[in-house]
């Protein structure tokens, strides 16, 4: 009797430390459980989708040649509705209920600079995959991205601007409350100046405006060759519409929040003579990215967006990681993350540096009657 029931306490003491000990990934799991957290709706819905999909393919590929460790992955995701707090909350929950052992997302750098500080607290690796404002990763040593900094974006626009497009007056139109666009536009304009271009204008607008008639008003009154719009795709398209309305045909450049199946939707022809930066082109005819695009519109039926490619990067290189570490618990694979060196990633060749940032080349891109066309790669 006395031994039966000690084993019954050590039952009933094995079953707990097994659901309270941390990750669904543990021993007694036969699965290995990642989140991830994105806008699936409201005016950005496409990033969050487009990073499912590609995060999903990356999962297909994995769980088909045997998963890892040998155990298949599986990913819980949330949707944030584009929302900081929103995305703070999902992130809470994805690491206390859920017990991830890992996170990618989000893609606006608004949203993951408001979920980051969770994931470093509770030290449960995040990656990025598309989050570009420098502040990100600073957030601590958990938080990785996968693409390119604002820094280095902004110059990139600033030197097109100033050498292929060969202009000097221009204005800016930025997102207020949006960190990516507030910290690429000061970006941009540092840079324009220190290569001898004036910034003629700096107008502002909120993310869900519909009417940029007063802003484009003052804007066309200071006669710029051109306009700087670093926002989303959604306000990016209106604003395109509403400047050839009132006869403003200067080209529009942007950052690659543009990016997106819907902005030619919204924008349309006023669209044409407009240019963005991007992290890669469909039209590149590496062999990884033409595989990748192919696969991609086999499996959703249509062409994969940055945000795709990045997505199925981003969890491509967290199972890089779990491999070389051998183990999914979360300080093993941060460590691993950190290490990653010359991974070959759709989007180009990735090794994240000592601030855990990935150093990649961009690319510009045009936009013609609806369609996307590469323009040139400028490398860092
Ligand atoms: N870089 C943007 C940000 O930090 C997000 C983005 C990346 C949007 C790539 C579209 C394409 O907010």
């Amino acid at each position: 009797m006395a031994r039966r029931s000690s084993l019954f306490v050590m039952c009933l003491l094995g079953a707990a430390l097994v659901s309270c000990a941390g990750n669904s990934s543990d021993q007694a799991s036969n699965e290995i459980v990642i989140g991830e957290f994105g806008s699936l709706t409201g005016t950005t819905a496409t990033f969050g989708i487009s990073t499912r999909n590609g995060i999903d393919m990356a999962i297909e590929e994995v769980n088909k040649a045997g998963g890892l460790l040998g155990k298949q992955v599986r990913v819980i995701v949330e949707d944030d509705q584009g929302k900081p707090e929103e995305a703070q909350t999902v992130v809470t929950k994805l690491i206390t209920s859920d017990q991830v052992i890992a996170i990618l997302g989000e893609v606006a750098s608004s949203r993951t600079l408001a979920a980051a500080p969770v994931a470093q607290q509770s030290m449960i690796p995040m990656i990025s995959p598309s989050s570009t404002n420098p502040r990100v990763t600073e957030v601590g040593d958990y938080i990785f991205r996968i693409c390119f900094i604002d820094p280095f974006q902004g110059l990139v626009m600033a030197k097109f601007a100033t050498n292929t497009l060969k202009v000097k007056n221009v204005a800016i139109l930025r997102d207020i409350k949006n960190d990516y666009s507030v910290g690429l536009a000061d970006v941009f304009a540092d840079n324009m100046k220190q290569m001898g271009g004036a910034i003629v204008a700096d107008e502002s607008y909120s993310e869900g405006d519909t009417d940029f008639s007063a802003q484009l008003t003052s804007i066309k009154a200071r006669n710029p060759q051109a306009i700087f719009i670093p926002g989303y795709y959604t306000e990016v398209g209106l604003i395109a519409r509403q400047a050839r309305r009132l006869g403003m045909a200067m080209p529009l450049l942007g950052g690659d929040g543009w990016d997106s199946p819907r902005l030619t939707d919204i924008g349309g022809e006023a669209l044409n003579d407009t240019y963005f930066s991007n992290h890669y082109s469909v039209d590149d005819p590496s062999p990884a990215i033409q595989n990748f695009v192919s696969q991609y519109k086999a499996k959703y039926g249509e062409t994969p967006d940055a945000l795709a490619a990045l997505g199925f990067d981003s969890a491509n290189i967290l199972f890089d990681a779990i491999r070389r570490a051998n183990s999914a618990e979360p300080v093993k694979v941060r460590d691993a993350i950190a290490q990653t060196k010359d991974y070959p990633g759709v989007t180009g060749k990735i090794t994240l540096d000592a601030n855990r940032n990935a150093v990649k080349p961009a690319v510009v891109l045009r936009v013609r009657d609806s369609k996307l066309e590469y323009v040139e790669t400028i490398t860092p």
